[in-house]
């Protein structure tokens, strides 16, 4: 019985990764192994007669359709062999022959974050890194007439054979075009806003903080004269943004917020902590001769979590940029509403009231730190129109997925696995 379960136990833990990774894109790496995509899938696809809308890479690189031709894969002998398809079915070329499957997985750009690119290729190039990979064949087209035909770069056959099937005829080739993923290698985001509707924003600290003292005095002038001087404090921050499935985890990212001074840099899907040290103000009151003010510098600490969309600029090493549209939900930390406040003028010599001169200014070194108000968060915490939204989202605060056009069915057969497994443990 004990043995059993141990049995069960390694068996989970053996199989969960395996069963859930199935679908992961592979790419040449310069290290020899295969790298798996941050943003490709390989996704179960059955395209029936009506609607074959799928979101899947086409071999002529346009948008889909119902006749287009999509990069597929299909289990051929126990092994997933990269074709395209064809009226609905994916077709493979196999030793010779051609084979076609109407049950098959396309090649998938969830959140259209990956770029890709044809790449020419003969048998005296190397195969790029970068190439899509399935068990040493690689993702690959040729053209015929003005028309692309899919097929796959199949390395083991002398420098490598470009097999794809036209008109029904498997064709062999030595050249053609073979499809690359670039990783970009830094992010920068901007041009954030936050969303009202789905989420809401949760103000999870709003508190006074001290930021610093002085005191202001007019002891020595013979008369009421303005006394000055420069106060400075730090504006601790830290910054979340929830991972967002597509983009590259670790990547340098450079986060522009409008509640910061300034921009901050961190590694994509890694909190970000530190402070804008040293930003100063200049303090005036104008005072009666022998008495003196207090003053208070203060702020206030705000965290929050909110949805928000922005703007992402993907930064490859060729140095072009790619504007993707960004949603997900971050969590911040920063101080605003800074002010200053005084105590009523005193008599230096006694500690007792005088009477008040009141004029003060006061002026910031810095460029102006928008308050958080501007945000209107207040409507949104009025709002309860969206309560079960609430609810889904305190189970999983981060599963909101970038929006530029992901409608992607996970073919990870993660519960079937589990319930095979499970009835295996019952047993
Ligand atoms: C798809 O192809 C069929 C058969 O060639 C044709 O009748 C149909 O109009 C095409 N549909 C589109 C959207 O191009
Ligand atoms: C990423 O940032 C680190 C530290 O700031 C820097 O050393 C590195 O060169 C950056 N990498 C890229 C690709 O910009
Ligand atoms: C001003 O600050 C000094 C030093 O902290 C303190 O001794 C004094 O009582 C304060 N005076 C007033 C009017 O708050
Ligand atoms: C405190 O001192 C000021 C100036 O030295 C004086 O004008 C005022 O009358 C004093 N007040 C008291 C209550 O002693």
């Amino acid at each position: 019985m004990m043995a059993h379960y141990y049995n069960c136990l390694f068996l989970f833990t053996v199989l969960l990764p395996y069963t859930c990774s199935q679908d992961a894109v592979h790419v040449k790496s310069p290290y020899g192994l295969g790298l798996t995509s941050s943003t490709l899938r390989w996704t179960s696809a059955f395209i029936d007669t009506d609607s074959a809308e799928i979101d899947g890479v086409t071999v002529n690189g346009e948008a889909g359709g119902v006749n287009s031709s999509y990069i597929c894969r299909a289990r051929h002998g126990g092994h997933n062999i990269i074709g395209s398809t064809h009226a609905r079915l994916c077709q493979i070329a196999y030793f010779g022959e051609v084979f076609s499957y109407p049950s098959f997985e396309v090649l998938t750009n969830p959140s259209s974050f990956a770029r890709l690119d044809w790449q020419l290729w003969t048998r005296f190039y190397l195969i790029p890194d970068g190439a899509l990979e399935t068990r040493l064949s690689y993702v690959s087209r040729f053209k015929v007439d003005d028309v692309y035909y899919g097929g796959r770069l199949d390395s083991t056959l002398g420098r490598g054979k470009l097999l794809t099937v036209i008109d029904g005829v498997v064709k062999e080739t030595t050249e053609g075009e073979i499809l690359v993923e670039t990783e970009p290698i830094a992010y920068e985001i901007t041009d954030f806003k936050y969303t009202s509707g789905t989420t809401k924003l949760k103000i999870l600290v709003d508190e006074e903080v001290l930021l610093d003292e002085a005191t202001l005095s007019n002891e020595e002038s013979d008369s009421t004269s303005t006394v000055s001087t420069i106060v400075s404090y730090d504006i601790p921050y830290k910054v979340y943004l929830a991972h967002v499935r597509g983009l590259v985890k670790g990547l340098n990212t450079t986060i522009s917020l409008s509640t910061l001074p300034g921009p901050i840099t961190t590694n994509w899907g890694r909190e970000v902590e530190g402070k804008f040290s040293r930003q100063t103000k200049e303090v005036s009151y104008e005072l009666a001769k022998g008495t003196l003010v207090n003053l208070t510098l203060t702020g206030r600490r705000i965290v929050q979590e909110a949805p928000y969309t922005a703007k992402l600029f993907a930064k490859y090493p060729d140095g072009k940029e790619v504007i993707h549209n960004l949603e997900g939900v971050m969590k911040t930390e920063w101080v605003t509403q800074i002010k200053v406040e005084y105590t009523h003028p005193h008599f230096i010599a006694n500690n007792t009231l005088a009477p008040t001169t009141q004029r003060t200014t006061t002026t910031t070194s810095e460029k102006k730190i928008r308050d958080y108000s501007d945000y209107d968060y207040m409507d949104q915490q009025n709002d309860d129109s969206d309560a079960v939204n609430e609810d889904e989202r305190s189970k999983d605060p981060y599963s909101l997925q970038a929006y530029s056009g992901s409608r992607s069915v996970n073919s990870c057969s993660f519960t079937a696995s589990l319930i095979l497994l499970l009835l295996y443990c019952i047993i």
